[in-house]
């Protein structure tokens, strides 16, 4: 997520390719309405694939996924019912969550609830358990994604951002965590890469990512002996649903997702939330066992030290 300047004629941009259907040619390809159909018709992908000699990377795991009921938390949801996961979505709109479990079908339930409410993890925890019976991964993805900078910040809004981005992540942890640690289980926090330093316009949303990286690795060393791993992917910028509306809220045209500079999305076009979801199978799988603690960059060009070259 980036504050945009004026659009200007790309350099260097892949020519678009239009995406295949590569459900039709798959028989056991989990039906998942893509998180991306909220959006113009170039930008929609189409729903994972599997393919069958492939291994199940999260059989009979349960996994908690926050903010399940749309973008990239939707991709992981359905991503990890097509690798075997029986899933609790969590959401916090009625409508988009039932259509998201109806797609997913018996491996997923939903749970409603507002993160804003403290007693909100609890509760969470709660419906997994009753839902299936056990927890092995939690995916603290819900967030508020919104704009303030210094002159604009404000207590309520300060206190709202932190309360869901930062305080219900802890507290999910902590209710999930006696489960967690009976089934070795897997969190993943996800990020942004506005977590360093973030962009001027984003204040309150940089520090609770600041804050949730940290979050990661001081529970990772703190609980590095009992078999909970903890990790954590710094996202760049995915072409959500969401993120759609909220650049066409501050300005952009309709049409921005295709006028994206080369400096923010050197392939062509922005990050896709399935390309998220794919990391974060392998960080709740067995696969990446015993590895906790780990802090991963998603994004299009290296991070660090990153100086383009001046026009
Ligand atoms: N899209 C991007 O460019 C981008 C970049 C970096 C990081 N991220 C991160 O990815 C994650 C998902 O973002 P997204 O782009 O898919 O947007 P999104 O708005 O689709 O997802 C956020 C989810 O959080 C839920 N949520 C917000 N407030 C809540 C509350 N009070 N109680 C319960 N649920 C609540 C929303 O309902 C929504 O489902 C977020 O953590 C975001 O910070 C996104």
């Amino acid at each position: 997520m980036r504050t945009m300047p004026k659009p200007r004629p790309m350099e260097g941009r892949c020519p678009h390719r239009p995406l295949q259907d590569i459900a039709s040619s798959q028989n056991d390809f989990q039906l998942v309405r893509p998180p991306s159909l909220g959006l113009p018709a170039p930008h929609r992908v189409a729903a994972p694939a599997r393919v069958s000699s492939y291994p199940m990377r999260l059989q009979d795991k349960v996994i908690i996924v926050t903010g399940g009921t749309s973008g990239i938390g939707e991709a992981i949801a359905g991503r990890a019912v097509a690798e075997g996961a029986r899933v609790l979505v969590h959401g916090i709109e009625r409508a988009d969550g039932e259509a998201v479990v109806a797609r997913l079908g018996a491996r997923a339930a939903l749970h409603l609830d507002d993160l804003l409410d403290p007693a909100s993890p609890e509760r969470i925890v709660a419906a997994a358990l009753r839902a299936f019976g056990r927890i092995d991964g939690l995916v603290n993805n819900a967030a508020i994604v919104a704009r303030d900078t210094l002159a604009t910040a404000r207590l309520d809004f300060f206190e709202r951002m932190m309360a869901v981005n930062l305080r219900a992540p802890l507290f999910l942890i902590q209710a999930a965590f006696p489960h967690l640690k009976a089934t070795q289980g897997s969190v993943v926090n996800i990020g942004s890469i506005n977590a360093y330093s973030g962009q001027p316009s984003l204040l309150a949303y940089s520090l609770s990512k600041g804050g949730l990286q940290t979050l990661t690795r001081n529970l990772a060393n703190a609980h590095c002996t009992d078999q909970v791993r903890f990790n954590h992917l710094n996202v760049g910028w995915v072409l959500t649903t969401r993120e759609y509306h909220h650049q066409i809220e501050h300005g952009m045209p309709p049409d921005w997702p295709d006028k994206v500079p080369t400096v923010f999305a050197p392939s062509g076009r922005l990050i896709r939330p399935e390309e998220v979801a794919a990391a974060t199978i392998y960080w709740l799988g067995d696969e990446s066992r015993p590895i906790s603690g780990s802090v991963v960059e998603l994004e299009q060009y290296s991070l660090f030290g990153r100086n383009p070259d001046k026009q």
